[in-house]
């Protein structure tokens, strides 16, 4: 069993952090989406994980290396020259790949509870292919899959308007060889993307067994900013705390927080969960609860709360940040002693929500 991990694409909806940097090394308490894919995969005893990647290779091989950090895996990056669709990616990989099994695996994915029980369901019937679904309120924005009393997978549409269940595709799967025949069938989608979904679906029409297991974990395709900060409120709820940092005594810490070695609480409530970077201060500010502050940010005299902070980032003065996620060293502040000016300096499809 081999696993390919998908880190390519364009990252359009999770604008403007997509332009600095690749969608799947946003990170979620402090560690990149891309970590926690790796980590379920090695989970799986998988140690052939090829990696795909687009325009933003470069950032992609940093974070990851050779995968040695993560332990006994090797990580074959595979470039892809334009984001033409997932089942693109499986003919890219396709000598990578070889006759093996494999499992595909999105890069924005978050399944903080693990992928061997999928893995388990795939190995215990090995179908042509074995797809993951989850129950959710409007899957319009997902592939949908209608399936049988025994699990069958009867038929599967990419995004409809018109879903004919409620079961949204997660981003995992599990194949044989045989999709290999399905991506070459296929045409683009009307999105000009060969769609994953599709070529299940050509399975389906030539009567390959193809099945589906129900996910009842929790599961995030980290897509846009909500799905981010609403997945680090979730991953944060089982934080374990840990103390590397130093704290000093006029502060208050209440509830799971993790100060990282370096860094500076100072005068501050810090009310859990709460994760602080590495080499940042936090000094005559409320923390928390629900939030993350990356590494070498400095937060001052200021209140934020169910927010992410990435690395370098400042916050000087502000009170009330709530669901805010404020990018690599950019810097919030206030500006005089006016109460209603502000000043903004922003970037390409930001976006900036002030009092009323
Ligand atoms: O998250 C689950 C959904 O993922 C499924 O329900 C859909 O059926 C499936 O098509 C997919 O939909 P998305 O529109 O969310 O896919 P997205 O474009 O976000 O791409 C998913 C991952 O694959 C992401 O990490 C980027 C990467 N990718 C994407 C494309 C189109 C590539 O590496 N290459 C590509 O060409």
């Amino acid at each position: 069993m081999k696993a390919l991990v998908l880190a390519g694409g364009s990252g359009t909806r999770l604008r403007p952090f997509s332009y600095s940097m690749p969608k799947q090394l946003i990170p979620i308490v402090n560690t990149p989406v891309l970590e926690y894919v790796l980590r379920n995969i090695l989970d799986l005893g998988v140690t052939e994980i090829g990696v795909v990647v687009g325009d933003r290779a470069h950032e992609i091989r940093q974070a990851l290396g050779d995968g040695s950090r993560f332990g006994a895996c090797r990580l074959t990056y595979l470039q892809q020259d334009a984001p033409l669709g997932l089942a693109h990616t499986v003919t890219i990989a396709r000598d990578f790949l070889g006759d093996d099994d494999f499992v595909m695996y999105l890069g924005d994915n978050m399944l903080p509870e693990g992928i061997t029980g999928i893995a388990e369901e795939f190995a215990a019937h090995r179908p042509a292919a074995h797809v993951v679904v989850h129950k959710v309120p409007d899957p319009r924005a997902f592939g949908v899959a209608e399936l049988g009393p025994g699990g069958e997978v009867l038929g599967l549409v990419e995004k409809p308007e018109q879903p004919r269940s409620d079961l949204a595709l997660i981003g995992v799967y599990f194949f044989t060889a045989a999709i290999h025949e399905a991506v070459r069938a296929i045409e683009p989608s009307s999105r000009g993307e060969l769609e994953i979904t599709d070529a299940i679906q050509w399975l389906v029409a030539s009567g390959a067994d193809v099945r589906a297991g129900q996910y009842e974990g929790y599961w995030k395709d980290t897509g846009d900013v909500e799905d981010v900060l609403e997945c680090n409120r979730h991953i944060l709820e089982s934080l374990r705390p840990a103390m590397d940092g130093e704290v000093d005594e006029a502060s208050v810490l209440t509830g799971p927080v993790v100060v990282e070695a370096g860094a500076h609480i100072v005068r501050s409530r810090i009310e859990g969960p709460v994760v602080i970077g590495a080499g940042t201060v936090v000094a005559d500010s409320h923390i928390g609860p629900h939030t993350s502050i990356g590494r070498d940010c400095a937060v001052t005299g200021s209140r934020l709360e169910y927010s992410i902070a990435l690395d370098g980032a400042s916050v000087t003065g502000v009170q009330g940040l709530r669901s805010s996620v404020i990018g690599r060293s950019a810097r919030v502040g206030t500006v005089g002693q006016s109460t209603d000016r502000y000043r903004l300096v922003v970037g390409d499809h930001t976006r900036v929500e002030v009092a009323a």
